[in-house]
């Protein structure tokens, strides 16, 4: 028989997700992997233990569980190793730290989720860190604010709230001429629909809260490094010590099984809703990335194989004191989706968006921008609770 690793090599997306990370085999042929709970790892005698000479040594290094995770995550994206944290938000504060020191100089997208925007303005800043936010549109132009001490490029694409995309391999190719490290939170895409690594960045990231772990009930996030920056990366890891739990590293192992055809429905359902919503009387735009009208959707087409979930619109706003009155009249009418933070899960959600940190990528401002997950649920009754919704804003 062919060796099971070089079949799935060349299989299908779903196969993969059916079969990375750990090989039945390696358990007594259990099919999902061990859930290990671990501090200690014993040693058999005092010189196995000085040298620490065997593959498991203590619970932050890994076990069974993460090693699957890992492995599967590596597979998917590409990448010489991953590390596993405990939230989406760690798994950017991680590699920043990684990779700047006090007199470096970073430049992170201004449409950026916002706590990594908090963290670049606090943490960053307290440590000697200067940052610089940059446009999504910049493209190759980014080489223009690189300085001798620039030092990481962050992005994010498509942007948080209102899907800017990014021109990543002419950003990454740019700041690699200046010796710069190039990072992505690729949450939006998945390493289904793009996969960075591919694309010139180094450091990839995911928020694995959103569509891997898939319902709403873990916090994860993962970071994948190119060879250049593994060892780096994975040095930090160990030293800060911000481990994983391994209930939720099995967890998101357990969603990555299903991730690829929970997408296509997130996909299809989101993409018909946002057709839908183009052509609605109440809204001003649809922030959408595979929708021709967007902006950036020449560079998405040229770049990813699919779109998630989550889009945002725009209501013709009439003035703009009425635009929260208008926007919760919205939110409070919807009897479907949830009013909640985060993404990726199962069940619809709805927030209003705000867009006051914007330093340069300002965003719409002809109307209140809601940013719409779109769940499993069928898409009829998703569209109804949408017009619910619109009815209400529309008597504001
Ligand atoms: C783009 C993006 N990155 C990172 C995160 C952080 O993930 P977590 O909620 O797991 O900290 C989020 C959460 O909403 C996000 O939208």
């Amino acid at each position: 028989m062919k060796n099971r690793d070089e079949i799935l090599a060349g299989a299908g997306v779903n196969t993969r997700l059916a079969h990375a990370g750990n090989d039945p085999a390696d358990y007594h042929g259990f099919v999902n992997p061990p859930v290990v709970h671990a501090s200690t790892v014993l040693f058999p005698n005092a010189a196995t233990m000085e040298k620490r000479a065997q593959k498991y040594t203590y619970g932050t290094r890994g076990t069974p569980t993460t090693d699957a995770l890992c492995a599967a995550i590596d597979e998917l994206e590409g990448s010489a190793g991953t590390i596993l944290v405990p939230s989406g938000l760690a798994a950017v504060t991680v590699p920043f730290l990684a990779f700047l020191s006090a007199g470096d100089h970073a430049l992170i997208v201004d449409s950026v989720y916002h706590p990594t925007r908090h963290f670049c303005d606090t943490m960053l800043k307290r440590l000697g860190v200067s940052v610089e936010y940059y446009d999504p549109a910049i493209g190759a132009g980014i080489e223009a604010l690189i300085r001798p001490n620039t030092r990481l490029v962050h992005t994010e694409a498509p942007g948080s709230n209102t899907f800017e995309m990014q021109d990543i391999p002419a950003i990454a190719a740019a700041a690699h001429k200046h010796g710069a490290v190039v990072s992505m939170d690729n949450t939006w895409a998945t390493p289904l629909y793009f996969r960075p690594l591919d694309f010139g960045v180094d450091i990839s990231i995911h928020a694995a809260t959103k569509y891997p772990a898939g319902h709403s009930d873990v916090l994860f996030g993962t970071v994948s490094a190119n060879a250049a920056h593994w060892e780096q990366l994975h040095e930090t890891q160990i030293t800060l010590g911000t481990c994983a739990s391994p209930d939720d590293a099995y967890q998101v192992l357990r969603g990555l099984r299903t991730m690829g055809v929970r997408l296509e429905r997130h996909q299809e359902s989101a993409l018909e809703l946002a057709r839908w919503l183009e052509g609605v009387d109440d809204v001003s735009r649809v922030l959408h990335p595979a929708l021709p009208s967007f902006p950036g959707h020449a560079l998405w087409k040229r770049d990813f194989k699919g779109a998630s979930g989550i889009f945002s619109i725009v209501l013709k706003g009439r003035a703009p004191e009425r635009y929260k009155a208008k926007a919760h009249a919205f939110l409070d009418a919807l009897g479907i989706f949830g009013l909640g933070y985060s993404w990726g899960g199962f069940e619809c959600l709805a927030v209003h968006v705000g867009l006051g940190d914007r330093r340069v990528a300002k965003g719409p401002e002809e109307g209140p921008v809601l940013r719409l997950q779109i769940g499993l649920e069928d898409v009829k009754d998703i569209k109804a609770d949408i017009e619910r919704g619109l009815a209400a804003a529309r008597a504001v």
